[in-house]
């Protein structure tokens, strides 16, 4: 079986799947994190792998692409088509807040969006997009277990990286929007709209208020804390 973006079969999926935005994170994660991996679709790079944690739970790892469109896409195929029951994106934000530090880890419960996504529910109003509570408890209690300091909150899930209103940033940090990212808000749509479950954590790569360099090191550090926890988390639903 195969859909037009997925070239796998039904159960090649695990229940749970962690999703980075890039492709050869996908890979390093499945490398690094799991055993006994199997490459389960590749269609246009966007790599897909299915292992097993230490604790010997059955967790897939696909890469989801930049941009509510491509999420939209591979989210709803895995949900739809692939019996997939929870997604949690792995990912980095930018940070509107300026007592967020450069690879802090948040996790976003709610996302709020300038996106039209909505539009074709036919809502009679905004629709509130949110994360699987269960979900949100359990990164924040792997989180604590891991000594790892984490911000939750709202996020703001973009169309635009390269905005031409240069200012527009700022109003979303007046209400209290913690950062930017651009897939959230799709995710966690879909998720509601198929009776799914849903999770954002994000690891800031960049800030609104200054300019900050890591060494490699760093970031390998900062990326490997999110996704222990999202593993942990992961593990709460996994088959
Ligand atoms: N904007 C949108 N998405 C992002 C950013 C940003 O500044 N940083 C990381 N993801």
């Amino acid at each position: 079986m195969s859909t037009p973006h997925i070239n796998a079969n039904l159960g090649d999926f695990a229940e749970v799947v962690l999703m980075p935005g890039d492709p050869l994170r996908a890979k390093w994660i499945a490398e690094t994190f799991l055993h006994d991996v199997k490459l389960v679709t590749s269609v246009r790079n966007i790599f897909g792998y299915t292992g097993y944690t230490k604790n010997n739970k059955r967790i897939s790892v696909m890469a989801s692409g930049m941009g509510h469109s491509s999420i939209g896409i591979y989210s709803y195929e895995l949900f739809a088509k692939f019996g997939v029951e929870a997604i949690i994106r792995v990912g980095t934000c930018g940070a509107y807040q300026p007592d967020i530090g450069l690879y802090d880890v948040l996790i976003a419960n709610t996302s709020s969006t300038d996106s039209n996504w909505a539009h074709q529910y036919q809502l009679p109003g905004t629709f509130s997009a949110g994360a699987d509570f269960d979900l949100v408890l359990a990164s924040v209690a792997a989180a604590k277990n891991k000594n790892v300091p984490v911000h939750v909150g709202n996020v703001l899930s973009s169309d635009v990286f390269y905005n031409a209103n240069v200012d527009a940033w700022k109003k979303w940090a007046e209400m209290g929007v913690l950062a930017v990212e651009m897939e959230s808000y799709a995710l966690y749509c879909n998720a509601a709209k198929l009776h799914k479950k849903a999770l954002c954590i994000l690891t800031v790569s960049d800030s609104f208020h200054f300019k900050g360099e890591l060494t490699p090191e760093e970031r390998m550090n900062g990326l490997s804390r999110m996704i222990e926890i999202a593993i942990q988390a992961a593990e709460t639903v996994a088959d």
